[in-house]
């Protein structure tokens, strides 16, 4: 026979998909009843119409489901008063909200990417290094702050809005990776046409008010260039690595160097470059063809006296996997543009002081 008890200490193995914590601890668990074989539970989700009901649903039903003396499980479902839902924001940012979670005492390792001009592949390689990592075991947030170019939600297929716990807004999680993009909050014909004081606003609370619940990293993609937004964010960063993307092109150097130069007047480490289209090699004969040719990523980490931290080819397969909203990392992890990808994943790691993963 199974009991009550047995039940609701399943459900505390069961963790909510996006805030990560037990579903008994979060109170989300509503009645339990019991009645011979067969068991009924009623799930309390946070927000009415939670995009994440199926999952949750699912993982409640399996986790009961597999107890011995179990025959038949029924989940339903129920939404939290405003009086509950400010209980479970209490609970898991414990206390009042932090200027920035990520000064100068957080754990977590934040990355600014970076380029001179848009079109290198920042987003994409962005993107797959955050899976990447996420794949080697690490808590990964990934903060879009390209709010005129922003693609990120597109690039991991992510298509909904954030959920809203009160002033708490809880990323959107796209393969592992807790995300935000300014791409959530507005509609896609929408152009953002923010200027200083509202974009430094948006990324403040784009650091300060997302739940981003201490990641071993935080990935930025920063916009192209060096105005506004990389002067913003080094000041709620303060402890960011940069890494610089560039591809071959000699041209693409040299506006790459005042991506460099940015980091160095906010007093940001460079830790390496990343060449992005560095060659193709073509399906068929396997031939490899220079299109951009110029070693421009080599000469940028001369430059700014930093390694060179990888060249990722091209390759439809990148390009693609981005539009399916699925990085190639995940979508083609034995293309030769994702192993490279994982090793600079790898590199990036060990040169920001990541602990390596174990168990
Ligand atoms: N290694 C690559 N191989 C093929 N296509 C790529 C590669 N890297 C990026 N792309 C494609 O190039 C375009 C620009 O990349 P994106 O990541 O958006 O650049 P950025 O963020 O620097 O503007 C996108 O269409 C993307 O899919
Ligand atoms: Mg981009």
């Amino acid at each position: 026979m199974i009991t009550r008890d047995e039940v609701i200490a399943a459900l505390d193995r069961v963790l909510d998909p996006e805030l990560h914590r037990s579903i008994v601890a979060l109170g989300m668990v509503g009645s339990v009843a019991v009645d011979g074989s067969r068991v009924a539970i009623t799930i309390k989700l946070t927000v009415a119409g939670c995009p994440l009901k199926a999952e949750i649903q699912r993982r409640v039903s399996e986790a009961v489901a597999v107890l011995p003396g179990v025959e038949g499980v029924q989940v339903g479902l129920d939404t939290m008063t405003d009086e509950e839902r400010a209980g479970v924001r209490d609970n898991i940012i414990g206390g009042p909200r932090k200027d920035s979670p990520f000064g100068p005492d957080s754990r977590t390792k934040v990355i600014l990417v970076a380029s001179g001009k848009g079109g290198v592949g920042k987003s994409s390689v962005t993107c797959n290094l955050a899976v990447a990592m996420a794949e080697a075991g690490y808590s990964v947030g990934l903060l879009d702050a390209d709010v005129y170019g922003y693609s990120v939600p597109r690039m991991m297929g992510a298509d909904r809005q954030p959920v809203m716990m009160d002033d708490l807004i809880i990323p959107v999680e796209s393969h592992g990776v807790r995300l935000m993009s300014i791409g959530f909050m507005t509609a896609d014909d929408n152009p953002v046409i923010w200027r200083g004081p509202m974009l430094h606003k948006a990324l403040t609370s784009f650091v300060t008010e997302v739940f981003w619940d201490d990641p071993d990293v935080l990935l930025v993609d920063l916009p192209p260039g060096t105005g506004d937004v990389s002067l913003s964010l080094a000041g709620l960063l303060p402890s960011a690595h940069v890494v610089v993307v560039t591809t071959p092109q000699l041209t693409a150097q040299r506006v790459a160097r005042r991506a460099a130069a940015m980091a160095d007047r906010v007093e940001l480490p460079v830790v390496g470059v990343i060449e992005n289209m560095s060659w193709f090699i073509a399906p068929d004969t396997g031939a490899r063809y220079e299109v951009f040719a110029g070693g421009g990523g080599a000469a940028l980490a001369a430059d700014i006296g930093v390694p060179l931290l990888g060249q990722v080819p091209l390759e439809s397969d990148v390009a693609r996997a981005g539009d399916e909203g699925l990085p190639v990392v995940a979508a083609r992890p034995d293309s030769a543009a994702a192993k490279e990808l994982r090793v600079i994943a790898t590199k990036v790691a060990q040169a920001v002081g990541l602990a390596r993963v174990t168990g």
